[in-house]
Order: structure tokens, then C-alpha cells, then sequence
């Protein structure tokens, strides 16, 4: 199988999943092109998709909104797989008891499900260092720490590794 993994990321940690991401795709002998979705000039040539991007106010990045719905009627033809990063910390559940994943997942998760019907969508914790930040996101290291933004990286490599795997296995089951 011919995959793309497609992603944006604004400073480098969605970035580093998707690698993750495509590394577990090739040990599993797929063909594996990774692009960031506003480079991506031949998708036809590609037999599937994994699509990532981080959250940022609640909403994927346009250069990936972009990407879905410009290639909707593509995608909906084929099989696809949807990513986010973005909850930071340690806790797997907020301050009211919610999943931390589930109240992540980004707006466009439900219109995509109707748009492209992909296969799976899945919620990664993602990376922040606040000494990174540019333009007015800066704003956040000036913000009273209220534990919702915490500095560090909780890319959960297994969780990753994981969910990687199960794709290749179902992308191995796909007719060639
Ligand atoms: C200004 C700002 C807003 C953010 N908003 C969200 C959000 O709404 N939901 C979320 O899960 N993460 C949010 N995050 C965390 C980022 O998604 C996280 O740091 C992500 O891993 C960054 O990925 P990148 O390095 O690929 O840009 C926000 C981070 C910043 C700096």
C-alpha cells in the first residue's frame, strides 16, 4: 500500500508523530510518503491516508482543514485515518472528570466523519515549550499557570506506536 501521512504542526511536535507514525507504517512493509498537507501536489497517487494535525483553540490547523476539504471527494474513496496532538499534562482526566482526550478532540473530528468517513480518528497528548512560542501565542507564557497549558512534552510514544500498528494492520488487510 502507498500511504501519505499528511500533517501540520507549528512547532515540530505534530510534526514528530507523524514520523513516528510513518516509521511504524514502513516496518510494516507499507510505502510511506510524509508531507506537510500544504505541499501535498499528487494525492491520487496515494492508495491511503493518515492526516494529522495540532489543536489549537479547539480547531485543527487550516493548512489541514484545508487539505480534507479541498480532497473530500479523493478521500472519501479511500481509506483514511485522522490524528490530533494536543492535550499536555500527565492527567487522563480534567478537573470535572472528563476524559482529557475526548474533550480534545477537535471540531472538525464530527464533520470529517460525514464528509470522508475514515476509518479511525484518535487524540494524541502533544508538546509545549512555552520558551518556543512566537507571535500571540507568547500570550500564554505571560497567563497565570492554571494547569491547562503546562511546559513539556507528553507525547505518549506507546499510545502512538499502538495506534500506528493497528492502522498497518488494517491497511494490510485492504485489496491491493
Ligand atoms: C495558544 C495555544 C492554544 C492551544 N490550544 C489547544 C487546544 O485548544 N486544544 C488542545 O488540545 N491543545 C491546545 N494547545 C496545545 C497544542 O496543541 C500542543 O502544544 C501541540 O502539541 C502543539 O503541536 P505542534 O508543536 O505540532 O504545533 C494549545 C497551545 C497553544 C500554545
Amino acid at each position: 500500500m502507498r500511504v501519505l501521512v499528511a500533517y501540520s504542526s507549528k512547532y515540530g511536535s505534530t510534526r514528530g508523530i507523524a514520523d513516528r507514525i510513518a516509521d511504524r507504517l514502513r516496518d510494516a512493509g507499507h510505502e510511506v510518503d510524509i508531507e506537510h498537507c500544504d505541499d501535498v501536489e499528487y494525492p491520487e497517487g496515494f492508495d491511503a491516508f493518515v492526516i494529522g494535525s495540532a489543536a489549537y483553540v479547539g480547531k485543527w490547523r487550516k493548512e489541514a482543514r484545508k487539505f480534507v476539504r479541498r480532497n473530500h471527494e479523493l478521500l472519501a474513496k479511500r481509506p483514511v485515518w485522522l490524528f490530533s496532538s494536543g492535550p499536555l499534562g500527565t492527567e487522563r482526566v480534567d478537573k470535572d472528570g472528563n476524559d482529557m482526550l475526548v474533550e480534545a478532540r477537535p471540531k472538525e473530528f464530527e464533520e470529517f466523519a460525514d464528509l470522508i468517513h475514515p476509518r479511525g480518528d484518535m487524540v494524541f497528548y502533544g508538546a509545549l515549550h512555552k520558551d518556543e512560542l512566537r507571535g500571540p501565542d507568547r500570550m500564554v507564557s505571560w497567563m497565570p499557570d492554571n494547569g491547562l497549558l503546562p511546559d513539556g512534552d507528553f507525547r505518549d510514544w506507546d499510545a502512538i506506536d499502538d495506534w500506528a500498528n493497528a492502522v498497518a494492520a488494517e491497511l494490510a488487510e485492504q485489496p491491493a
